[in-house]
């Protein structure tokens, strides 16, 4: 008989849900945010109940046997809920969360207060799913099973990792009693090795960090600080006040005494920036925070690769989006290989828990240890295209079976800018080729005109590459493949005059490697438009605007086309041009 495995991410932001079978293929996993069209999705269940009914119509038996995975381990659920019991949870004060759980830690000094076990608690019931189950299609063969976060992080990440062994760590903003968990990968198997445990963080200290710069760690504005940080260079001060902070030993690090705590924030503070003050006057704070960041980072794993587990690493958590040290680890550490998945923060435990939940119920199968596809989400819906066909009326709307890339290519090659829409969409914060904006990266006002006409977005942040991955080494020093872009690159010199729309301001550039093998008609494209421009690499910016998910319907992709300057919109063989 089916059986699913349902994992269903429940911190209080990015939820999301995936899906695995009873062969253990991965059938879906999407972010809550994509359905919702609401950026992160706080507060809000993973198993929204519309968008329940259709997985289970288009991706499984509902019939079927179903086992739901949980991310927050049994004990850290009996808790929240009894502190729910209580009464001491408050959702309407659930908004600013992230921001007044970091001012707590840093305020406070505490790990767990009701105030952020109540976030947590929000969304543990999770129960649509079921009730969607029993109620509509009469199926109560339904079993439950819950793993520690970090647990379902590192599956998320080892579970869909190329590597068969390899040392695992992860870092984030707070797992259960720490964050900072470090666990042995081989065989399939996850072994614990270590676990930091307290308030020490540094998800929280990058977040605490991006909220003195004046973004907002609560929509994940931890990518400003990033793009910001080359504008900048090393503050002493600041670097020593950081350095103050954070006293490693081994594989954990611990905060001083409170007294000195208060000192350290009070200094903190008066670096803050000031109201209406341009963010360019945080650069030297924001490349010290990173520099910072990396060095921490560094010596936790090498202090971890002396264990000798691996030459191997994986990376999980919130802190694995870190793109610009990611690219660094390679050559700063003693570690040779790196994987990230394309969702390593809390979205990404949803398929972590999913995983672990099938591989706890075939203890003797092993995962493939390839490359996961990130195309796991929602496509377009049928009617929509044919509803589009039927009653849109456009008049200049072209149907191209075999030649669509092609078109988009000679666009694009004449300075378009390209809505881009196929497929499946990404599971993970990055558009890969499939819910992309895409556009020529030689002109060196691109980056400008891009947001000018359709992002709308700070003008200091970078857009990033597309590569056909056998052009990486011409175009990149140390090469590396980046399938998810999730690291950042130097680019060589020579490239600069080549293509300086996608080049920061330090000469990178966080890269996505592309091969037909993962995204044929991706691969199509780009290589269409290294015929006609000899160059193998395209702009591609997420298909949103500033502070929103990117698009998850037809109806949102054009919603975009038509109140921006997008020159042409591709859904899948339809190309439209205003
Ligand atoms: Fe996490």
């Amino acid at each position: 008989m089916n059986k699913y495995y349902v994992g269903i991410a429940t911190t209080f932001h990015d939820p999301a849900l995936a899906m695995v079978d009873s062969n253990g293929e991965v059938l879906f996993a999407e972010a809550t945010e994509r359905y919702l069209q609401e950026k992160r999705a706080y507060n809000c269940p993973a198993d929204v109940r519309e968008m329940v009914r259709r997985i289970l119509k288009k991706y499984c038996d509902p019939h079927a046997e179903f086992v739901i995975a949980k991310p927050w381990s049994r004990g850290m659920h009996r808790l929240m809920e009894f502190q729910h019991l209580l009464g001491l949870t408050n959702h309407e004060r659930l908004p600013r969360c992230t921001e007044k759980l970091t001012r707590f830690l840093v305020d406070e000094h505490v790990m767990f207060s009701s105030l952020w076990l109540q976030y947590i608690s929000f969304n543990l019931s999770g129960g649509n799913l079921a009730d969607i189950l029993c109620t509509t299609f009469g199926n109560n063969k339904i079993s439950y099973v819950r793993f520690p976060h970090h647990v379902a992080h590192a599956a998320s990440a080892c579970l869909t990792s190329p590597f068969q062994e390899a040392a695992c760590m992860v870092v984030d903003g707070q797992g259960e009693w720490g964050a900072i968990t470090y666990f042995d990968y081989r065989d399939g198997k996850l072994k614990k090795v270590a676990q930091m445990r307290g308030p020490e963080s540094l998800g929280i200290l990058y977040a605490i960090c991006t909220e003195l710069c004046g973004f907002s760690p609560e929509k994940g504005e931890e990518w400003k600080l990033m793009g910001l940080a080359p504008y900048g260079k090393l503050d002493p001060e600041i670097h020593n006040d950081l350095k103050s902070l954070v006293k490693i030993n081994g594989l954990t690090f611990k905060y001083p005494p409170l007294r000195q705590l208060n000192e350290w924030r009070a200094r903190m503070k008066k670096r803050a920036r000031k109201k209406d003050a341009p963010a360019l006057d945080m650069a030297d704070f924001a490349f010290t925070t990173q520099f910072f960041y990396a060095e921490v980072m560094t010596t936790l794993l090498n202090n971890f690769h002396a264990l000798g587990l691996s030459d191997n690493l994986i990376l999980g958590g919130g802190c694995a989006l870190n793109s610009s040290f990611n690219g660094q680890i390679v050559e700063k550490t003693k570690f040779k290989r790196l994987h990230v998945p394309s969702a390593p923060s809390d979205d990404g435990n949803a398929l972590g828990c999913a995983l672990l939940a099938y591989y706890q119920d075939h203890p003797d199968r092993k995962p493939k240890a390839v490359v996961q596809s990130p195309y796991l989400g929602s496509s377009i819906e049928e009617h929509s295209l044919a509803n589009l066909t039927r009653f849109g009326r456009i008049q200049k709307m072209r149907h191209l079976p075999q030649t669509v890339h092609l078109e988009a290519a000679r666009l694009l090659s004449e300075g378009k800018l390209l809505g881009w829409v196929q497929g499946r969409a990404e599971f993970g914060p990055r558009a890969l080729g499939n819910r992309s904006i895409l556009a020529d990266p030689r002109p060196a006002d691109m980056k400008d005109r891009i947001n000018a006409l359709v992002k709308f977005r700070e003008e200091f942040r970078p857009f990033a590459p597309s590569i056909l991955d056998e052009f990486g080494p011409e175009y990149f020093e140390n090469y590396q493949l980046s399938p998810y872009m999730e690291r950042t690159l130097t680019f060589k010199e020579s490239a600069r005059e080549k293509v300086p729309a996608i080049i920061h301001v330090n000469r990178t550039g966080r890269l996505q490697s592309v091969r037909r093998e993962w995204n044929p008609r991706y691969y199509d494209l780009i290589r269409a438009f290294h015929d006609l421009t000899g160059v193998p690499m395209l702009l591609n910016t997420s298909f949103n605007i500033m502070g929103k998910p990117i698009i998850h319907s037809l109806e949102d992709a054009l919603g975009l086309f038509y109140t921006t300057g997008l020159d042409a919109l591709v859904i899948e063989d339809y190309l439209i041009e205003k």
